[in-house]
């Protein structure tokens, strides 16, 4: 650790209460709450921010998820433009049937593209301040063992130094953060899954008004959307497939052939305007603070996209850090940060499950053969006509309760 900080020039070093690493949801949401409530604090992102707004990625919110970006003053558009849907539609065995989210756990989601909370967000902050700083890359964090650890990071070529009182790792599943505590302070649990999606953005009215999970003898597939002329789809693919392997008129073909026929019948084409192949994997960092550096969302815990949950618990993490940093700062109490861990670890592990279940249940797996095949068609059947197993599947769905 001494050794980094020996070895850079100390160039110019700049003091602010919180340091933010990463301004994907997490980062730029954290910041924003805690400016709201006073507290100073810097996003460093490597990215630009054009490159930010580029990635596509997840889609589905949960109803407390909408409330913390009401909270942060972001909610506006989200209620305004995006869509709530009660209910969504699993297809196999060549029908479809509805789950009914209403009904079975009195709630909602609302379809709102990540791309645009974090567009919010974005304007908000350069409204508002502070502004995010772009193309400014953690290379190194120090000292979070004691009271006034060091973020290093390259800006416009040179290397600076920010100096704090907390550091907020929000800088996803390949950040420094994580990459600065040392090996041996916590426990990594993983599990990489034998696929990946393809995932399809077309400017095409969506196939159907809710979203349709495919469980298929050729795989999984997905059917969402953006708005009423943006549609996003998914199908499972093999780990070693590039996205030139799928012309979008293979991709088409291989859609229409895992979703239900009524779907498949109604299905508009058209010219991708986004294709990208994503790795599915499930992993846990325990515990989530070393001293003053606390990790929160894809830095802690990556989830399987399945049960749409990674987003929103990156959001939740957010609640709790920010709860808990302006306690410290408002009541001069370190009770909540004591507990952020715990806290999250416990809602973590429930959408590690939710998610690893949903997984397992729609994918074809190498080792699924005739007997697996014949076991999740017959958990697909019970999921559908018992009002247990249907409730079970809503409820972690539309999102648990806080504790
Ligand atoms: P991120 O969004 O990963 O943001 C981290 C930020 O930190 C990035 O902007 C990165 O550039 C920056 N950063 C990294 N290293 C540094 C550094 N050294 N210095 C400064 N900045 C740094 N979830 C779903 O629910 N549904 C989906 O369909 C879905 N699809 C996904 C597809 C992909 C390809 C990926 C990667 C994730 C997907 N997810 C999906 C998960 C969801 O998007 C994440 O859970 C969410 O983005 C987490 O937000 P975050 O802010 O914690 O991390
Ligand atoms: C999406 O719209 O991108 C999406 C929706 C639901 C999921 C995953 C991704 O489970």
């Amino acid at each position: 650790m001494a050794a980094l900080r020996e070895a850079l020039p100390l160039t110019t070093i700049s003091r602010t209460e919180v340091a933010i690493v990463g301004a994907g949801p997490s980062g730029l949401l954290l910041s924003r709450l805690l400016h709201r409530a006073g507290i100073d604090n810097v996003v460093l992102e490597r990215r630009s921010a054009e490159y930010v707004l580029g990635r596509v990625r997840a889609g589905v919110l949960e109803k407390g998820t909408v409330a913390l970006l009401d909270e942060a003053g972001v909610g506006e558009r989200c209620r305004r433009e995006g869509f709530l849907h009660e209910g969504i539609g699993i297809a196999f065995d060549g029908a479809r049937h509805r789950i009914d989210f209403q009904a079975l756990a009195e709630s909602a989601v609302t379809i709102y593209g990540q791309t645009e909370v974090t567009r919010d967000l974005m304007a908000a902050l350069s409204a508002d301040g502070p502004a995010p700083r772009y193309e400014a890359e953690v290379i190194g964090i120090e000292d979070f063992d004691g009271d006034s650890p060091l973020v290093h990071y390259r800006e416009a070529g040179e290397t600076r130094t920010l100096r704090c009182a907390f550091v907020a790792g929000c800088d996803g599943s390949h950040g420094k953060s994580r990459e600065s505590v040392p090996g041996r302070a916590y426990t990594a649990y993983e599990r990489a899954y034998p696929f990946g999606w393809l995932g399809v953005l077309s400017e095409t009215p969506p196939v159907s008004d809710e979203l349709i999970y495919a469980n298929h003898e050729r795989g999984f597939a997905l059917c969402s959307m953006r708005s009423h002329h943006l549609s996003r789809y998914y199908v499972q693919c093999s780990l070693d497939d590039h996205v030139e392997d799928w012309p979008d008129e293979r991709f088409w073909d291989e859609l229409r052939r895992r979703i239900d026929p009524e779907a498949a019948e109604a299905l508009v084409t058209g010219p991708a305007i986004e294709k990208s192949i994503a790795p599915l994997r499930s992993f846990v960092a325990e515990p989530m603070r070393f001293g003053r550096l606390l990790l929160a969302g894809d830095a802690a815990h990556i989830v399987p996209p399945t049960g749409a949950k990674g987003l929103n618990l990156a959001a939740a993490d957010i609640r709790f850090l920010a709860e808990a940093l302006i306690e410290h700062y408002r009541e001069k109490s370190d009770a909540a940060l004591d507990a952020y861990s715990e806290r999250c670890l416990k809602r973590v592990w429930k959408a590690e499950r939710f998610s690893w279940w949903m997984t397992s249940l729609l994918h074809l797996f190498p080792e699924t053969g005739a007997f697996g095949r014949k076991i999740q068609v017959a958990e697909l059947d019970y999921l559908i006509g018992s009002r247990a197993a249907a409730t079970a599947l809503a409820e972690n769905y539309v999102g648990l309760n806080f504790d």
